[in-house]
């Protein structure tokens, strides 16, 4: 049996983490062997190069757009090798947190040409794709009215938003992209409306994952 590697993408505040986290209990709860992880961040390097990315920095000095985007596909590269390959190659289910199109969003939206990404893509992902792209779609206004109040519950120690101080235009912008991608790759991302509940969104979620693990060999009923 093949391992099988999905990606939840999406704007901040969109639902990510809470239907990963629903998908995971879920997996879990039917017995079968999953691995979550995220980007940035999904290693103890990776950790590190999360703090360094979104972090704001005592100096006031920010990453120039070509130094962020080398740090992204480093913490990419080395969460591929130590994590993502050796888990597939053990036949596990992979749900990654933020991934390529997550780079391709927002450094693009920044500036960083298609043809850049194209080339990192090459050396770092080496033609591995997802299976499957769960792709949350909500408009930013809301997406980051949903962060906030996230946010603000608990506490202010959790800073990890620089993203959120961009403009609301910048975050149009990045919706767009991901739309863009979902166009562009329709047999590879499920577009999922995620203004809707959290329980609808899940069963919609649900709809394109099991009959993916079904033809992978996982019994999922
Ligand atoms: N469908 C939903 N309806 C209403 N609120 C939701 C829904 N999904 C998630 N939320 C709430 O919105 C907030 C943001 O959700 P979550 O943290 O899962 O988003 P995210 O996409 O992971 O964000 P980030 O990009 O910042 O990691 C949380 O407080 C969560 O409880
Ligand atoms: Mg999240």
């Amino acid at each position: 049996m093949q391992g099988v590697f999905i990606t939840i993408e999406g704007v901040e505040g969109s639902g990510k983490s809470t239907q990963l986290l629903r998908l995971s209990e879920r997996l879990r709860r039917l017995g079968l062997p999953v691995v979550v992880s995220k980007e940035p961040g999904g290693t103890a390097l990776g950790r590190e190069l999360r703090r360094l990315l979104l972090e704001r920095h005592v100096s006031g000095e920010t990453w120039c757009p070509e130094a962020e985007l080398l740090l992204f596909y480093a913490d990419r590269a080395q969460h591929l090798e130590t994590v993502i390959r050796p888990a597939l190659a053990e036949a596990k289910i992979v749900l990654v947190d933020r991934f390529e199109d997550s780079t391709r969003a927002y450094q693009g939206a920044s500036g960083v040409p298609e043809s850049s990404l194209d080339r990192l893509n090459d050396v770092v992902l080496r033609g591995l794709k997802p299976h499957l792209t769960v792709m949350l779609d909500m408009d930013p206004e809301g997406s980051l009215q949903r962060v906030e109040v996230r946010n603000l519950a608990l506490g202010s120690e959790y800073a990890e938003t620089r993203f959120d101080e961009a403009t609301l235009d910048f975050h149009r912008r990045v919706r767009n992209r991901f739309l863009i991608i979902a166009q562009k790759h329709p047999n590879r991302v499920a577009l999922i409306p995620a203004r809707n509940p959290v329980d609808q969104v899940e069963a919609s979620i649900w709809v394109r994952v099991a009959p993916l693990l079904r033809s992978a060999g996982f019994g999922v009923d």
